[in-house]
């Protein structure tokens, strides 16, 4: 666990249920986890597990039952509506499975969504320039500087998972949340998505990862398992088809 002072994140005694018809599936029964400032973390778990549910509840994007969510002291569901959604926007930045792109936009569009929400009109009008030059950078460092007018169809899997990238970090927010960011993709390009979170994570993002691939998590400093609703850092080698090799890569 991270000493207090770099804490970046911390997720208390989250509880989350959905109603499926009359039954309630209960899917966080007390899942607790802290992320330090600087840290990646992986967090494994089976499919149904529960994966998806933490990141979007740890994301401000779902609100718990029960439990606190806090960044940077801030705690993100005792805050007016308005707060949280600034939080959400601006400090979080989420890479889903399936990019959800935005298909009648370009890519330099699409990357410049972040930059739109959240802003009022004058605001944009004033940052546009700025934000625009940050969303070209953005993009030439992921390489795809010579498609910046290309529609997401037009791209591989690959290439769309960086736009999405791209996207995430407009913002420069402080911590970056990814779901099976390689989940759909072969294994050179999955490797290109991971080759470019550790770099990012070098340059001092803090980001958290969800995966059922333990030579995924492999790359991360540290690897809890969400397991039952509850997260736990010992491996249960039942867990995955192979232990974690390492939970360091320095
Ligand atoms: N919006 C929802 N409504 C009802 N059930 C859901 C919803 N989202 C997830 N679930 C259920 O919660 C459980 C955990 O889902 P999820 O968090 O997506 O797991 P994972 O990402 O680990 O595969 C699953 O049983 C899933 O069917
Ligand atoms: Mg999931």
């Amino acid at each position: 666990m991270p000493a207090d002072r770099d804490v970046l994140l911390s997720a208390r005694d989250l509880h989350k249920a959905y109603q499926l018809g009359r039954v309630d599936v209960s899917v966080l029964r007390g899942a607790s986890l802290e992320v330090g400032r600087g840290e990646f973390l992986a967090v494994m778990g089976r499919s149904g597990s529960g994966k998806s549910t933490l990141l979007h509840v740890i994301g401000a994007l779902d609100p718990p039952d029960r439990g606190s969510v806090t960044l940077d002291g801030q705690d993100v569901f005792r805050m007016p509506p308005r707060g949280r959604e600034r939080i959400r926007n601006r400090d979080i930045g989420f890479v889903f499975q399936f990019y959800h792109l935005l298909p009648e936009l370009n890519l330099l569009e699409n990357v410049l969504v972040p930059g739109m929400v959240g802003r009022s009109l004058t605001a944009w009008v004033r940052q546009r320039r700025g934000l625009r030059r940050k969303a070209i950078e953005l993009l030439e460092k992921l390489g795809l500087e010579h498609r910046l007018q290309h529609r997401p169809r037009e791209l591989s899997g690959g290439e769309r998972q960086r736009v999405a990238i791209a996207r995430a970090l407009l913002n420069e927010p402080r911590l970056l949340l990814a779901d099976e960011p390689t989940g759909n993709l072969d294994r050179a390009s999955g490797k290109a998505i991971l080759d470019h979170l550790v770099e990012l994570n070098d340059g001092g993002q803090t980001i958290v990862m969800v995966t059922h691939d333990a030579d995924v998590a492999a790359l991360a400093h540290r690897c809890v398992h969400l397991k039952e609703g509850q997260v736990t850092s010992r491996h249960d080698p039942r867990d995955a088809e192979r232990p974690v090799q390492s939970v360091s890569r320095r």
